[in-house]
């Protein structure tokens, strides 16, 4: 009798997964951090500093590698002086995306505090520097201000009197942000002129630092080709070069047909050519791989309104187990991908698009999106193992695009760990269907007990909500390799099966 498998090769890698494919995004926008991430000292939400104390502690437990802020493009009008200095004393500004939502930026999270967020939950700082509105030399002084060591310069000095002595080390900054769109409506000439413009100023401070070019939106090859060229005629050959893309239908999160999961779950699995055909396009110029590939955006844009301040947060949304596959799906693809994807960052931590997190005054809850990132957390910088797939396909992606790869009945991938530990994790892609899978190993067999962790829910549609915040959540059992090392893949489910090696 036919039985689907999934076999890992023990003994073939593509590499380490960088640990930065599990990154963070959040923005100036809505409520991710207004009654969302930061609630005030004075508030009688408990808080760290200022951030709200649930969700810091939440976070950390997750291991964040990086978090990219303060946009988006919010960051193409950012100034970063605004956000420094006492708080009582910090202007009020027309946020970016004022004309959508009226509401005002009040600059009580600048630097300092968005520093001591991440160092509070253990994340690397990605700082997005605004290429469109300010000048070369203003990214300079942040990232001095930021980085030179304390004493050296007046920066510095400045740093140190606004309560940090010592450096904040940010070692990513984004130089510009879809300059092809909100960052000034660039052509990739006009995007490649400005940005060797910026990193050169900026680039001639000391420091270990990688600055990311504004690469394409989705799947816009040309884009990425026309950049590389003109970045390639002036010598130049940047570290990383990121990409965004958004999947989506025009519904509601939480109500969706049988149609609209696969049409959802087929545009997440477009991630792939996304990833491969950018790569094929940078490789003109770039033969030896040296620029990493950054998603530094992704996730499910859906209608907006869903979320529990019913439409006053822009974008937020809710998340249903049909994202929390997406999820899965996503990061299988750039665990497979770990040759060429550096960081990957999804779009946004609370209160918005594709949310870990949503909360608002005493509320607070974890959305199955969390969980995903909770149980593929083992596979954080250990080494991806290919995995050969023997559980067929759905068709009918071509009904999206053309050129989009089948959408696999169970998408998977693999990783082994420094201590041994073994993580394999799986997302049934079917939403009625559940799946039974043998696991095994090649040239190293998958022996003794696995545990298992399984993220699930009767209803395809489920959420976790104010009133209802534990209706996802994940369980745990185990997978003794003995019987045959068959496992049931619920429905529109995420699985994680951990093995000591
Ligand atoms: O994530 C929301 C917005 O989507 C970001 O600000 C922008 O970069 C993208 O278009």
């Amino acid at each position: 009798m036919f039985m689907n498998s999934i076999t890992v090769l023990m003994t073939q890698s593509k590499g380490t997964i960088n640990p930065n494919i599990y990154g963070h995004f959040s923005e100036h926008i809505g409520g991710v951090f207004y009654d969302g991430l930061w609630v005030g000292e004075d508030s009688k939400v408990p808080n760290i500093r200022g951030f709200r104390k649930a969700l810091a502690e939440s976070f950390a437990k997750i291991h964040p590698p990086v978090l990219r802020w303060p946009g988006g493009c919010f960051a193409e009008t950012y100034d970063w002086r605004d956000g420094i200095g006492p708080h009582d004393r910090r202007p009020r500004r027309i946020n970016w995306w004022y004309n959508n939502d009226h509401r005002v930026e009040p600059n009580q999270v600048g630097t300092h505090e968005f520093m001591d967020f991440c160092r509070m939950v253990g994340a690397q700082p990605y700082v997005a520097a605004n290429m469109t509105s300010v000048t070369p030399l203003h990214i300079r002084n942040w990232i001095e201000y930021c980085n030179a060591p304390a004493g050296l310069t007046t920066l510095a000095d400045e740093r140190a009197a606004n309560g940090d002595a010592e450096p904040f080390g940010v070692k990513y900054w984004g130089i510009g942000n879809e300059n092809w769109g909100g960052g000034g409506r660039m052509t990739a000439e006009m995007c490649a002129r400005e940005y060797l413009r910026f990193m050169t100023v900026c680039e001639s401070l000391p420091g270990d630092m990688t600055f990311v070019a504004c690469g394409a939106n989705a799947h816009d090859v040309a884009w990425t080709r026309a950049l590389m060229a003109a970045l390639a005629e002036k010598g130049h050959r940047p570290k990383a070069l990121s990409v965004h893309y958004y999947c989506g239908t025009a519904g509601a999160p939480q109500d969706f047909t049988e149609d609209q999961w696969y049409q959802l779950l087929h545009q997440a699995n477009y991630m792939q050519n996304i990833v491969d055909d950018h790569r094929a396009a940078m490789d003109g110029f770039d033969p030896e791989r040296k620029t990493a590939i950054f998603v530094d955006e992704w996730g499910c844009w859906h209608r907006d309104g869903s979320g529990p301040s019913r439409g006053y947060n822009l974008f937020e949304q809710q998340s249903s187990m049909r994202d929390a596959v997406v999820a899965a799906l996503t990061l299988n693809i750039f665990n497979n991908r770990c040759d060429v994807v550096g960081m990957a960052n999804v779009a946004q931590l609370c209160n918005n698009l594709h949310s870990l997190y949503l909360a608002g005054g005493e509320h607070f809850v974890e959305t199955p999106n969390y969980f995903v990132y909770d149980m593929f957390k083992t596979h954080q910088g250990a080494r991806q193992l290919e995995v050969v797939n023997d559980c067929g396909e759905f068709g009918g992606g071509e009904a999206f695009r053309k050129a989009a790869k089948p959408l696999p009945r169970v998408s998977a991938s693999a990783s082994q760990a420094e201590d041994g530990l073994i993580t394999v994790t799986l997302a049934n892609t079917s939403m009625t269907e559940p799946v039974e899978v043998k696991l095994s190993g090649h040239g190293g067999l998958l022996t003794g007990r696995a545990e298992i962790v399984t993220l699930a829910a009767d209803d395809p549609h489920a959420c976790n909500t104010f009133e209802n915040p534990k209706a996802v959540q994940p369980t745990a059992s185990e997978l003794d390799f003995s019987d045959g090392g068959v496992i049931t893949l619920p429905a529109a489910s995420v699985t994680a099966v951990r093995i000591r090696g």
